[in-house]
């Protein structure tokens, strides 16, 4: 399936509307009395995106209806400023008002194989199985410059592939510890959306968006959803290129 592209003016314009959709997929599931299990991801846009929603949308939508995950997250503390938990609860969870019990976050602080383990068999738990793999209604992703995704760097393809829901990796610059899902679980997803923005970003977008042959192994490339639909959301610097 060829991904969708949407291209907005600004980052901010990209996160409002993004807002607004994700807030109307919660009513929706509230509506069938459906929770959505919905991981998120660290990075500058998701960023902006979560602010949006705790600063503009916190009364309006149904947070009772959502189950928070992470797509990854550093092997660092929660009160870390590295933390992707710790960023999305400033900038969204301490502003809503929502269950404890639906924010999953992935405990940094712990031993990074023993929480991959609690983690995978957290999600076993509050997901639905297709093909015995776990299903987030929604799964948000960044991108790097070097074409990584979540905490799946190029070269680490073996995180892809692994049969397992997580899996610890290692950043290749900083060496510090991340928990990451694994390609499968990710690809398994009923929505998969790429939040991009940033003219550092443009390159890595042509190369990937274009399935240039020198892209075609690095793990944003196969992000390939096995069932359901992808969408990548960029500002106009981002996809100046495209
Ligand atoms: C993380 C993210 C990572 C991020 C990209 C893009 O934990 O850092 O999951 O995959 O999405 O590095 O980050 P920026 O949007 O800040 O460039």
């Amino acid at each position: 399936m060829n991904p969708t592209v949407r291209i907005f003016p600004t980052p901010y314009e990209l996160a409002e509307k993004f807002a607004e959709e994700m807030v109307q997929m919660i009513k929706q599931a509230a509506g069938s009395n459906r929770t959505l299990k919905i991981a998120l991801s660290g990075g500058s846009t998701p960023e902006l995106l979560f602010s949006i929603l705790g600063d503009h949308f916190s009364k309006s939508s149904p947070w009772e209806y959502v189950h928070f995950f992470w797509s990854d997250e550093r092997c660092v503390p929660p009160v870390s400023p590295d933390s992707n938990f710790g960023m999305a609860f400033r900038s969204l969870f301490k502003k809503i008002k929502i269950p404890e019990g639906n924010i999953h976050r992935i405990y940094g602080e712990q031993e990074p194989a023993k929480e991959a383990i609690r983690y995978s068999d957290l999600i076993n738990q509050y997901t639905v199985k297709r093909e015995e793999v776990p299903v987030f209604d929604l799964i948000l992703l960044g991108i790097g410059e070097d074409g990584h995704t979540a905490s799946i760097f190029p070269g680490m393809n073996s995180l892809f592939d692994s049969e397992k829901i997580c899996e610890v990796s290692v950043h290749p610059v900083s060496h510090q510890k991340r928990i990451t899902l694994t390609g499968r679980t990710i690809n398994n997803a009923d929505r998969i959306k790429f939040l991009v923005t940033g003219k550092n970003k443009a390159s890595i977008l042509k190369r990937i968006l274009d399935r240039e042959k020198s892209a075609q192994n690095l793990p944003a490339s196969m992000i390939v959803p096995v069932d359901g639909s992808i969408e990548w959301l960029l500002d106009s610097e981002a996809g100046s290129l495209l």
